[in-house]
């Protein structure tokens, strides 16, 4: 990603009590990623692609961007395609271990499958579904040179109503966090990056499940205040996207094909037009076509007598004849043809095939996956 901090020196925390340490990477990439079904159904919404690359690889990034070179990632049923995807680290310049978590018991219960692996470093927790923009490096030099047991990021949203919130005094210390508040008590949502010291281990073991059946993060560092820790926060203006649904991963692709620039490595032949910031990998073909960018078009993948929109990403290996497309995503190894409405704010998964069809009688004909959601006009 273009924009991401590129600062490399290793963080470490000299707060006097301490002996000076590294901090470690904590990425939590479970859950049943029930939102984005039917595409989870068979996929880790971890790898849902943002621009054509796994949204959970910008996480890796910005810890490693941030200096962290040890992580773990804790993975649940879709571990073996997480770890195939991602690796060793070595592609991160990080070093990854791999921890599968039981079940899916809650964030705060990752923490504690990863204790082990944590010892008593200072550690940066990432959901893998959330998407920051402009990275991690600032806050995690401001926890380092700091003595906070935890420090939190928060983001001032029109309904926090489905994420955990924080109550801050004037100073902007955390005096309460409470998860999913059925009130508006607070329009500062917490972002899926948590800064911990060791102190955390005091308070995980002593965490009931909550009403949903997890051990809830926030209900952890509430016991860090309550316990006397400070706990800081800052509120950040970057943008910030938790990716469950549909529309997030939308508006994560919007940000990143924002800004990244023109690139033209496919074959565009004479009579196709490409307008704006378009990345044409190797391999692509494009034929009679108009791209209008921000986009990008997988390596691999054929353009024939089609549009692409702006804010659209098309995977590896598509095929797209006689159709219109924008603000969309299209994973790798899909067919879309002479469809006569132009496709917008879709997601469209792997190896899916969109067609016309001349058989009689007219019907629109589909054979959709449990939780497939079909817009028709
Ligand atoms: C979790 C946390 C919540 C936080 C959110 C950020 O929610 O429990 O406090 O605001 O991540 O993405 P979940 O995604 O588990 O519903």
């Amino acid at each position: 990603m273009t924009d991401v901090q590129t600062e490399i020196a290793p963080v470490t925390r000299p707060n006097g009590k301490e002996p000076t340490r590294e901090l470690k990477g904590l990425v939590l990439s479970g859950g049943k990623g029930s939102r984005l079904r039917p595409l989870t159904a068979t996929g880790a919404k971890q790898l849902v692609p943002v621009a054509n690359k796994p949204v959970l690889f910008y996480a890796l990034e910005q810890l490693v961007a941030a200096g962290i070179r040890e992580i773990a990632i804790v993975t649940g049923d879709t571990g073996a395609q997480v770890e195939a995807a991602v690796g060793d680290g070595s592609a991160f310049g990080a070093e990854i271990t791999y921890i599968q978590q039981t079940a899916p018991l809650g964030l705060a219960h990752g923490v504690m499958t990863a204790r082990e692996f944590l010892g008593d470093s200072p550690f940066c927790m990432f959901l893998g579904d959330n998407f920051l923009k402009q990275g991690i490096a600032q806050h995690a030099r401001r926890f380092m040179t700091g003595n906070a047991a935890g420090q939190i990021l928060l983001k001032r949203v029109d309904d926090a109503s489905a994420f955990g919130v924080a109550v801050l005094d004037d100073q902007g210390r955390v005096l309460r966090l409470v998860e999913k508040p059925k009130e508006p008590i607070s329009d500062m949502a917490i972002v899926g990056v948590y800064f911990f010291g060791p102190e955390i281990h005091q308070i995980t073991p002593t965490l009931k499940p909550s009403g949903r059946g997890e051990l809830e993060i926030t209900e952890a560092i509430q016991g860090l205040i309550d316990a006397g820790f400070v706990v800081e926060s800052s509120v950040i203006g970057d943008e910030w996207v938790d990716t469950g649904k549909k529309d997030d991963m939308l508006e994560a692709n919007r940000v990143v094909l924002a800004m990244i620039g023109r690139r033209v490595d496919g074959e565009v032949d004479a009579l196709s037009q490409i307008v704006g910031e378009v990345i044409i990998e190797p391999g692509a073909t494009v034929i009679e076509s108009t791209i209008r960018g921000p986009a990008i078009i997988g390596a691999g993948t054929t353009l024939r007598n089609a549009y692409v929109g702006p804010f659209t990403a098309i995977g590896e290996r598509c095929a797209l004849t006689d159709c219109e497309i924008e603000h969309s995503i299209v994973l790798s190894d899909s067919a879309i043809s002479g469809i006569g409405v132009r496709i917008a704010d879709s997601l469209i998964g792997k190896e899916v095939v969109v067609e016309r069809s001349a058989q009689r009688p007219q019907a629109v004909r589909l054979m959709l996956g449990d939780h497939a959601h079909v817009g028709l006009i």
